[in-house]
Parts: C-alpha cells; sequence; structure tokens
C-alpha cells in the first residue's frame, strides 16, 4: 500500500477505525484514564499542588495522576490553553472533589498570585513552557517571554507566598548535543544549549538556583529526557508521525533521519514527578532518564510497522535539517532511581498504547489540526511588541500593552476564574466552558 496523494483518497484500512470514533464534544468520556502507577504514603506538609501546563501533555499526565492517587491532596491544575492545550487533557476530573482547574497565564504575577492566595497552595509543579523546539526557531522572543520571565514570574510568586516545594521542571535539551562516545551526563555537567527553546529552558534554571541560592526558596528541578504518549499535541514527532500516517500520508523526517532520542512513555513520566514529590530532596536536581535510545529513522521504521506498512513503499521522504538539530541527548538518570523510581514501560508496549490512541482520538481531540502536520509549522501569535509600538507611537503605558498582547483577561466570578472568550476559543473545544470546567 503507498502513500494516499494529497486531496486524493485514503488507503481503505487506514480508515477502519474512523466509524467507531465518539461524537467530537463527548470525545473524552469515551478514552481510558491514563495516568503513572506509583502510590507514595501522602506527605503530611502537603496539602495543596498548583500544577502549571497542567492541561498540555506532561502536566495532565500528573494531573490525572494525583488527583486519583491521592484524595488527599487538592490539585489546581494552571493554564492559560495556549494552541496546544485541551480541557479534554482533564475533562473526567471535573467530578473529582479535589481538582480545580483555574486559567491564568505564568506571566502574569496578578493570576499567579490569585490562585497561589485563593487556594492556599503549598506546592507548585511548574511545567506551563512553550515547549515546540521547532516553533522557537521562528517565535524565540515568545519562549523567553513564557520559559524565562514566566518561570521567574512564579519564583517571585511562590516566595512571597512562602511556598514549601517548588518543583521546575526542565529538559535534558539544556546540556546541548552529546557526542556517541561520551559518558551519560550527570546532573552536574555544564549546561550548554544550542537552540532557543533550550536556551530559554537553561536561563530559566539559572532563575530556579538563584530563587535556592538568595532566598532559600524550596526548589527540586527535574530534567527529562523526551516524554511521548497519549494526550500530546500533534506537532511533535510520534503524534504527528502517528496522524500522518492514519491520514494515509508520508512522513518527512528532518535531515537524515539519523538523529536519536531517548523516549520515555508519560505514564514512567508521572511516576518520576510522584517519586520527585514525595522521595527528593529539596535544592536538588534529578535527570529522569530513559534507556530507549531511538534514531529518527527507526521511530519510523517502527512506526510503520504499526500501521502494517511496508518501508519499500515510500512512506518516509526528507528535507532540509533544522538551523541546528542536536544529534543526541543522554542523561544519567541514576539519581531518581536510587530515589526508587524505574522506568516500567517497554518501548514497543508504549508505542502501541500511543499509536491505537491517535487512531482513535488524535484527528478531534484537539479539534482542526491540519496546520500543525507540516515539515515545518508555524502558530501564529501576537507579536511580542505591538506594531503601532514598534513604529514609534509610545503613548502606551506597560499595562496597557501587556494586556494588548494577552488579549481579554480572565474574570473572577464569585471566586474562580472563569475562562476568556479569546482562550477558549485557542483550546480547540466545540462547545462552551460549563461551570465545570472552571
Ligand atoms: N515533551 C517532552 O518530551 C519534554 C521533555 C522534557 C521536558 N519537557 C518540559 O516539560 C514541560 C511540559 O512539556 P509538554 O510537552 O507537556 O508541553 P505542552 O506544550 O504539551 O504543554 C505546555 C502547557 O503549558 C501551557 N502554557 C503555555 N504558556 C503558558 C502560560 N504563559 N501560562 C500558563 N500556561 C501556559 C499550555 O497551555 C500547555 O497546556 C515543559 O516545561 C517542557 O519544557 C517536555
Amino acid at each position: 500500500m503507498a502513500p494516499a496523494e494529497a486531496g486524493g483518497p485514503k488507503p481503505d484500512h487506514l480508515n477502519e477505525r474512523k466509524a467507531e470514533s465518539p461524537n467530537i464534544a463527548d470525545i473524552w468520556k469515551d478514552a481510558p484514564i491514563l495516568k503513572g502507577t506509583t502510590k507514595f504514603d501522602p506527605l503530611p506538609d502537603v496539602g495543596t499542588i498548583m500544577i502549571t501546563g497542567g492541561a498540555g501533555f506532561i502536566g495532565s499526565w500528573l494531573v490525572r495522576h494525583l488527583v486519583l492517587t491521592y484524595p488527599q491532596y487538592r490539585v489546581i491544575c494552571f493554564d492559560k490553553i495556549d494552541y496546544c492545550a485541551t480541557l479534554n487533557n482533564h475533562h473526567i476530573l471535573d467530578s473529582q472533589p479535589n481538582f480545580t482547574f483555574f486559567q491564568g497565564d505564568v506571566a502574569s504575577p496578578a493570576d499567579v498570585t490569585a490562585c497561589l492566595e485563593q487556594h492556599k497552595v503549598d506546592t507548585i509543579f511548574h511545567f506551563a513552557a512553550q515547549s515546540h523546539v521547532d516553533l522557537s526557531f521562528g517565535n524565540s522572543y515568545g519562549f523567553t517571554a513564557t520559559n524565562v520571565y514566566g518561570t521567574h514570574v512564579m519564583l517571585e510568586c511562590a516566595k512571597a507566598a512562602q511556598i514549601r516545594r517548588f518543583v521546575h521542571i526542565s529538559t535534558d535539551e539544556v546540556y546541548g548535543e552529546v557526542d556517541e562516545d561520551s559518558e551519560d551526563l550527570m546532573e552536574s555537567s555544564i549546561l550548554a544549549p544550542t537552540n532557543p527553546y533550550a536556551a530559554s529552558k537553561a536561563a530559566a534554571e539559572m532563575l530556579v538556583n538563584a530563587y535556592w541560592k538568595s532566598f532559600k526558596l524550596p526548589v527540586i528541578i527535574a530534567r527529562s529526557n523526551n516524554v511521548y504518549g497519549p494526550h500530546q499535541y500533534p506537532e511533535k514527532v510520534i503524534p504527528k508521525f502517528s496522524c500522518l500516517l492514519q491520514r494515509g500520508q508520508k512522513v518527512v523526517l528532518h535531515g537524515d533521519g539519523k538523529h536519536t532520542r531517548r523516549y520515555l512513555f508519560a505514564g514512567d513520566a508521572a511516576d518520576a514527578f510522584d517519586t520527585i514529590l514525595h522521595k527528593g530532596l529539596i535544592g536538588q536536581i534529578y535527570n529522569i532518564g530513559s534507556a530507549d535510545e531511538i534514531s529518527n529513522l527507526t521511530l519510523c521504521s517502527k512506526l510503520l510497522r504499526e500501521f502494517g506498512l511496508s518501508e519499500s513503499d515510500d512512506w518516509i521522504s526528507h528535507s532540509q535539517d533544522r538551523p541546528f538539530n542536536d544529534r543526541r541527548y543522554a542523561v544519567n538518570g541514576q539519581k531518581l532511581c536510587d530515589l526508587g523510581w524505574q522506568q516500567k514501560t517497554p518501548f514497543a508496549q508504549g508505542l502501541k498504547t500511543t499509536v491505537d490512541w491517535y487512531r482513535k482520538y488524535g484527528e478531534q481531540w484537539w479539534g482542526n489540526i491540519d496546520n500543525i502536520l507540516g515539515t515545518f509549522p508555524e502558530i501564529k501569535s501576537p507579536p511580542l511588541v505591538p506594531e503601532h509600538k514598534m513604529h514609534g507611537n509610545v503613548d502606551l503605558t506597560l499595562r496597557e500593552e501587556r494586556e494588548a498582547m494577552r488579549g481579554p483577561r480572565p474574570t473572577s466570578i464569585n471566586g474562580v476564574f472563569k475562562a476568556s472568550e479569546n482562550a477558549t476559543k485557542s483550546a480547540h473545544l466545540n462547545g462552551e466552558i460549563s461551570k465545570g470546567d472552571v
């Protein structure tokens, strides 16, 4: 079976599960509830946990895991609902008494402080970020605004609120490229990021460390390998290629496809964060490592096999490479394993679970995904400095300028924040936000 031409008929067997797809508005009702597997004795000094970026991929795995595993903890999902997020990722929790969604922006001290104070937060997991390397080559100011300034806001507000634990989520990319014959990198290795995304994450870490040293803010940093699994927005390689193959279209690899990445199933990542919460030591950095190092070419072969397709039928093509593309990352995760964490999901099993999920839900979970399945997609976002300001008209106050950039702000109704119309649209939802969403 060969790939379908653009606009042409799709190979029949690739459509076989479409008929089973549930109604779009209720799609989350049909989906399996996916979370991690670990369970620790609850900590007496943890009451309310705020998870920024909790409507995105990894954050939502931890939100589901903590809400359902620890009914004694209250979990606040704090999210702006950016283009890659959807309330579908945690709709299933709406009826849980220990779950609350709070729409807000990590780059807004007012939003963050309101959430911390209203909910008496004592523990923070800071996942919210612009997370897609490809986009950071084109819209790098947005990465600094969210990942660096947003982290600074989170730290300053956490300091004022006397937070007990602040777990900052970072990435293996902060170390930069690792040679094939080099040892796996320890947490003490030098940071040498090579792309704007990784640089913004490394810069954020500098601030986290500074708040630990200067103010004794109780921080922990986690640097993870690539995470994959259901609920990941299909801009990243595994869900994107799964959706393309499901559509009967070929996949396009950046460059020669020989770059390798280490992949960790999202359930194992949720366990890692659970372990760090319950066993991690304040002031420490933990690598979250995977044993599964796979080149992009090998990944494609495995995906083709999942779809019952043959490599000889020309399903893979190549484009020019990223401006810079690290050949590989390699972290040593022993320090976290010493706390009791282990990678449990073999790559073959995790990939099958993932592909099955995208075949069933990928086309509808986030609404229309046509615009992000291209080789180098662009997400349109407002300019960081409004155009009239760039041309010398300087009568906006700083506050007005920020308002202009952010669109309508969330409004507080009876002490709970209600999503703005603008953000609701960007969440790719098909209905209105109901009471259960806030
Ligand atoms: N995905 C990976 O493989 C991977 C690997 C290592 C580290 N990380 C890190 O893990 C974290 C989560 O990654 P992900 O893959 O789940 O990302 P994601 O893009 O799926 O989710 C990011 C979430 O942050 C939210 N967000 C963005 N800007 C915000 C803002 N200004 N205010 C509030 N919320 C905002 C988005 O709406 C979204 O829900 C990131 O910090 C990322 O750097 C990811």
